[in-house]
């Protein structure tokens, strides 16, 4: 596997702080950049979460939710096209769009083992935690008949503790981002169940 250590903690210029991409912005990135349908759900996914996190947990202000969103939707961005340099080709590319700095860390802090960026904000740790989760989450809909319909914390909490179901999914890593945040496993999943679905 690529070493994917990004060699830096320190991301875009805090002179930049309060500049953002619109929603057209952002989703132009997406569509040009990831031709893959399911990785685009997946960061709609993320980005969905992230900012209701913002606005309902955080108390967060449209504005800084719109920061949130940013960084769920875009933290995915080069991975189909960029394997080898993922993270650093849309950082470098937010960096050169002068982008506030803090939605750049985010994305940087979004898996700490391959990176080497140590989650520290609120945002980044959040997207830490939501990352995996919801893209396991949305596996385990797949295969149901009724997909998120009627789906509960439990059947999640069950099928995370079977390893052969999604072994793709790190389970350390999710188990590594929960120990980070004062939340448990069931309000996270709970949480994303209630907002996961409503992404197309
Ligand atoms: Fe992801």
């Amino acid at each position: 596997m690529a070493n994917l250590n990004l060699g830096r903690t320190e991301f875009g210029d805090q002179a930049n702080a309060g500049i953002t991409l619109s929603e057209e912005e952002a989703l132009s990135i997406l569509t040009d950049w990831v031709p893959n349908e399911r990785l685009q759900l997946h960061m709609k996914q993320v980005a969905r979460i992230m900012k209701s996190w913002a606005l309902e947990e955080e108390n967060l202000d449209e504005e800084e939710a719109h920061k949130w969103w940013l960084a769920g939707l875009l933290h995915d961005a080069d991975w189909e096209k960029y394997p080898e340099k993922h993270c650093s080709v849309i950082i470098e590319e937010l960096e050169s769009r002068k982008i506030d700095p803090s939605i750049i860390r985010a994305i940087a802090s979004h898996g700490p083992s391959h990176f080497g960026v140590e989650p520290s904000t609120k945002m980044e740790k959040m997207i830490y935690v939501f990352d995996e989760l919801s893209g396991f989450i949305h596996a385990a809909a797949l295969i149901r008949p009724t997909r998120y319909e009627g789906m509960d914390v439990k059947s999640v909490t069950k099928k995370l503790k079977t390893t052969s179901f999604a072994a793709q999914v790190n389970r350390e890593e999710i188990n590594d981002a929960l120990g980070r945040i004062d939340r448990s496993i069931e309000e996270i999943i709970e949480f994303i169940l209630r907002h996961q679905p409503q992404v197309s």
